[in-house]
């Protein structure tokens, strides 16, 4: 966990020196503003402002280049016009310059692709490295340095904010303010030419003074990367995220189910959660997570306990527990023991222990103490309606003492005031002292909701992938075969070899030229079976007459046989017969659909949910980033509800979970090794109490056989 300055990102966070490229002296010029935070926030560090225009800006001598600075530069800052980058970065670059925060717009956000990567190679050229362009600069608490055009008089603390989007960033840091919480560092990545989350994070998580990081992502670029930073990064520390852009624009060109049902989001929603990373809905709710996780401990039991004055409040708080999954404590007889003595005698020492409209701040002030001495009690939700009762000047002191004195045993404790002016009073005094209060039942229980799921994150241990032995050779060879016939996907038989040299349980099929062969492999399988024209002609093989299902004796088997043939020369007549599939009669069992493709932003992913023919319509699946480990892989299973059909429903018996685990590892294996395949599905995949069955197989080929996004690093 050491900080070492001059490795790494250490001068970005802490430089010795700043230059402001593009200092203005006019007070509406965001060259202006951001020299002036630099100064008013007390950055301690030397402040050089460039501008060949002025010899002083805000009393600081002013340098007409930054090649005229007469020390090192840690980092500079850069204000000029999007033309004038390149020159301002090649200076930079020649001076020796460490970081370049580039807050110029005008790049690839509007297009212009090509000058991006001109600025980037001109940094790297003096081993420069880039944040932006396109941002509001960064803030950083260690160095009280606020290089941005943000507001001042930022607030030090135990949360670091990295974001996409600069206008929300900087209304973030407003927010903040606002809202009385500490900031230890603030960047804006814009346009990601060069830093991005995924290197921000690792230092981030590495640094004292950060707590908690926040991350605001509108899309995500080298994810696979990013999965790997974060699934380390939050077990040292909460992350929570944000993300906009629902879009499904990547679906929409997909080719298979997986694909169109990968809609970027919720690719992003499933792998955030295997990373452990907690995405909140609105900024608002991310903000309060952040503040929680700042101020208050972490719940050492599952059990939750509400104190409130008012039943109404108490069912709400109730109900929003079940949403958040944050459990109960209905230990009666301890509830009763700890409670009844300190209330009014018809309140409720049931949860939510109900201290009545009567209740004093001294009625409050006990329970939070019985409280907190109770070991099962993981976390408290105080609620207040405010009453005439209460006395809003004696209830702010309680309030108060009681959330330290949980801070100090480590137990969370957060508040929801609801009422008029005096409660809003009391609201403001304590969020500026740091007390967790709301005004939402909702909010504060979301609050103690992601507590819970990270606490419950960390306990998991960290697993081994599951990486199962396939027959890459024999893939390939498939592969290549089809590619060589100019194809991007494979035929039923081919795509039948790929799963049998992957392990994946296929139906029992083998192809026969002749009746005899037919009856031979009917009773080699057992009978019932079902036969199938082989043909690469006939695509709709039940509309000619080429399928025959549950055929239960030899004399069907030859009568099917002869059938098929028949029916195929009458009514297919130019069609090349290849033989007849003689398959095993898959019986009825749960239907799941598991895929495999590569996601444009975190490359190998596996999908698992609810199969059959309504599967688009449903779209009860799950995804997470390869490679996975064994707990990863039922996680995913248990986020659908085709988890609850396969623990049986209605005395039915449990199916082989164990066995779809097996198929998913299988097939991402697959995925992750072959690089000439991009999509697997197999829809239906039927589960049985013992075992299960590849019914239907898809595969597509990728454009290129070139080791995209696959194991080229292993
Ligand atoms: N070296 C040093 N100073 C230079 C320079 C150079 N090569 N070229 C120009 N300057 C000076 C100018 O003289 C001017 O100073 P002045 O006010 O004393 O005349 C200053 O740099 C700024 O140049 P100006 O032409 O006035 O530009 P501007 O201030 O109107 O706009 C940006 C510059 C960078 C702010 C603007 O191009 C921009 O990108 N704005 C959007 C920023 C943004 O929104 N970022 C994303 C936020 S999330």
């Amino acid at each position: 966990m050491g900080e070492n300055l001059s490795s790494g990102l250490g001068h970005l966070f802490e430089p010795r020196s700043v230059a402001v490229v593009g200092a203005s002296e006019r007070p509406e010029k965001i060259g202006y503003k951001v020299l002036a935070n630099i100064i008013a926030d007390g950055y301690r560090g030397r402040v050089y402002p460039v501008n060949p225009r002025h010899r002083e800006i805000l009393g600081l001598r002013c340098y007409g280049s930054v090649d005229d600075v007469p020390g090192e530069v840690d980092l500079a800052v850069i204000v000029v016009p999007a033309e004038q980058v390149p020159g301002a970065v090649r200076a930079c670059a020649s001076k020796g310059v460490g970081f370049l925060a580039i807050i110029t717009s005008g790049f690839s956000e509007v297009g212009r692709i090509d000058e991006e990567r001109r600025v980037l190679s001109l940094a790297r050229e003096g081993g420069a490295r880039v944040l932006g362009p396109n941002i509001f600069g960064i803030y950083s608490a260690r160095a009280s340095l606020n290089a941005t055009f943000g507001p001042g008089g930022v607030r030090s603390g135990g949360v670091a904010i990295v974001t996409q989007s600069g206008a929300l960033g900087v209304a973030m840091m407003g927010k903040t303010a606002l809202e009385g919480m500490g900031l230890s560092a603030v960047v804006s990545v814009g346009n990601k030419a060069d830093l991005d989350e995924a290197e921000l994070v690792e230092h981030l998580v590495r640094q004292e003074d950060t707590r908690i990081i926040l991350l605001y992502i509108e899309g995500v670029r080298r994810g696979e990367r990013l999965v790997e930073t974060l699934e380390r990064a939050s077990r040292a520390k909460p992350i929570v995220v944000i993300k906009s852009g629902r879009s499904r624009r990547g679906a929409a060109a997909a080719a298979s189910h997986t694909g169109s049902l990968a809609g970027s989001d919720e690719v992003f929603e499933c792998i955030m959660k295997q990373c452990g990373v907690m995405r909140a809905e609105t900024v608002d709710e991310a903000l309060a997570w952040c503040k929680v996780f700042d101020v208050a401990g972490r719940p050492q039991s599952e059990d939750t306990l509400i104190i409130t004055n008012g039943g109404g409040i108490g069912v709400l708080a109730t109900d929003a527990c079940e949403r958040y999954g944050v459990r109960l404590s209905d230990d009666l007889p301890a509830l009763r023991e700890a409670f009844s003595p300190l209330m009014p005698s018809f309140g409720s020492p049931r949860n939510p222990v109900d201290l009545t409209g009567q209740a004093s701040a001294d009625h409050y002030r006990r329970a939070f103490d019985a409280a907190l001495d109770m070991a099962g009690v993981g976390a408290v939700v105080s609620l207040y309606c405010e009453t005439a009762v209460l006395v809003s000047s004696e209830f702010t002191p309680v309030l108060e003492g009681a959330f330290r004195r949980y801070r100090e045993r480590g137990k969370p404790l957060v508040f929801c005031l609801f009422g008029g002016r005096s409660t809003e009073e009391i609201v403001q005094v304590l969020r500026s002292r740091d007390v967790p209060v709301f005004t939402e039942p909702y909010k504060a229980v979301s609050c103690v909701g992601a507590l819970y799921r990270y606490v419950r994150g960390l306990a998991a241990p960290v697993e081994e992938p599951v990486r199962p032995d396939i027959r890459v050779d024999r893939i390939e060879e498939t592969v290549g075969a089809a590619r060589a016939d100019g194809r991007r996907f494979l035929y039923a038989l081919e795509a039948r070899r790929v799963m049998e040299a992957a392990g994946v349980p296929m139906p029992k099929s083998s192809t026969a030229w002749s009746v005899e062969e037919a009856v031979a492999s009917a009773k080699r399988i057992g009978l019932p079976v079902a036969m199938k024209v082989v043909s690469r002609d006939i695509l709709h093989k039940s509309d000619v007459g080429g399928v025959a299902l549950d055929l239960e004796s030899e004399r069907e088997v030859v009568e099917a046989y002869e059938a098929i043939l028949h029916n195929c020369r009458a009514r297919a007549p130019r069609a090349v017969v290849e033989g007849v599939e003689v398959m095993e009669m898959v019986p009825p069992g749960v239907e799941l659909i598991v895929g495999a493709r590569r996601d444009p932003s975190f490359g190998p992913v596996v999908m698992v949910g609810l199969g059959g023919i309504y599967v688009e319509v449903l779209r009860d699946v799950s995804f997470r980033a390869l490679p996975i480990g064994r707990r990863q892989a039922l996680s995913m299973i248990k986020d659908t509800k085709a988890y609850t059909l396969l623990l049986g429903v209605r005395g039915e018996e449990r199916r082989d979970i164990e066995g779809v685990m097996n198929v998913v590892f299988r097939v991402g294996e697959v995925l992750r090794r072959c690089p000439g395949i991009s999509d697997i599905e197999v829809n239906p995949l039927r589960v049985y109490p013992r075992g299960s069955r590849a019914v239907d197989v898809r595969i597509l080929l990728s454009e290129s056989s070139t080791k995209e996004g696959s194991d080229a690093h292993e």
